[in-house]
């Protein structure tokens, strides 16, 4: 039976990959203080040890404004160990499937990012996180790396669970309009995951070496902060607990954090689509799934 191994397996999105890589053989799966993937040396033993056909990686450092005190440790999380890891599934032969982050880029494009669009992270987070794009392809393992974007599921306290949360907290929600992305469900996200791997079929390295490469992967279309906050109020499945009368757009400016975030980062999923011969679903599909 195949091994695959599983990294972060308590996020949001390693949650989900847990039940959704079942199907393609024996899973093994690490999260933290299990595994630390800030010492890269006792993750490369790890993997030796396990000897898996395939490499899931799921962890990440992903505390976007915490990041901009803590850019050594985001920096061996998020651009150190995933080299290690694409070496490793060199060494092996093994498939190895890595994600990234729209906060690769500046935002100031007006129409979705492509691929090919030039990153220009405007924060640590992002910059790790191209970092780690970088020491992935320089290993040149046969790799598949996912940039996605607004990954949201209930759990680890996501933008999501707050919404429901200050619903019915607060009478007035300010949230910004001026942001704008894709939201995509981490359920989505892990079993078209689930769904490339199966592609490959009896074959994994050679399917990964001729679909190997860097592939937009998000919820279809584009919402602001307050556009999505919206659905998920009109969508909350328990709306009598809602006290909130009006939701007021708000602007980035009116709510300063440590971390900069790009305005408009929304993804284009034309490669990923055409590649694989799938449609990803509109993003408010996964949402509607989500809080029914
Ligand atoms: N969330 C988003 O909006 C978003 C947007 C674009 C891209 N992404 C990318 O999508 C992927 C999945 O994100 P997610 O939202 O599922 O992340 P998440 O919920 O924050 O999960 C990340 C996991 O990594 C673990 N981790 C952190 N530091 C670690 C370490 N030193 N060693 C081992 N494990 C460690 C975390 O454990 P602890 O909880 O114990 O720290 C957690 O279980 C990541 O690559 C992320 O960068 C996310």
């Amino acid at each position: 039976m195949r091994k695959v191994l599983l990294i972060g397996k308590n996020g949001q999105l390693g949650w989900e990959l847990q039940r959704t890589l079942a199907t393609l053989g024996e899973v093994i799966s690490f999260d933290f203080p299990e595994i630390d993937l800030s010492k890269p040396e006792s993750l490369r033993e790890m993997i030796r040890r396990i000897s898996p056909q395939i490499i899931v990686n799921a962890a990440a450092y992903t505390n976007v404004d915490k990041a901009e005190s803590e850019s050594e440790l985001a920096w061996k999380i998020n651009a150190e160990a995933p080299g290690v890891m694409a070496e490793e599934a060199g060494r092996l032969g093994a498939a190895f499937i890595h994600y990234s982050t729209d906060y690769v880029f500046d935002g100031t494009k007006r129409s979705p990012y492509l691929e090919t669009d030039e990153p220009n992270p405007l924060n640590e987070y992002g910059r790790s996180k191209l970092g780690g794009e970088q020491s992935v392809e320089a290993a040149g393992a046969a790799s598949i790396l996912f940039r996605t974007s607004w990954v949201y599921s209930l759990r680890q306290g996501g933008f999501v669970t707050k919404v429901l949360q200050w619903a019915r907290q607060q009478e007035t929600l300010r949230i910004v309009d001026d942001q704008v992305g894709c939201p995509t469900s981490a359920r989505m996200l892990a079993e078209v995951t689930a769904q490339v791997i199966a592609q490959g079929g009896d074959d994994l390295p050679g399917y990964f070496e001729k679909k190997g490469g860097l592939y937009h992967l998000a919820g279809a279309g584009a919402a602001s902060r307050y556009g999505w906050a919206q659905a998920i109020i009109d969508l909350d499945p328990k709306k009598e607990e809602q006290v909130v009368k009006q939701l007021l757009p708000a602007k980035t400016v009116d709510f300063p954090t440590p971390a900069e975030r790009p305005l408009r980062s929304d993804l284009s999923i034309e490669k990923f689509e055409e590649t694989f011969e799938l449609s990803l679903p509109p993003w408010k599909d996964g949402l509607k799934l989500l809080l029914s």
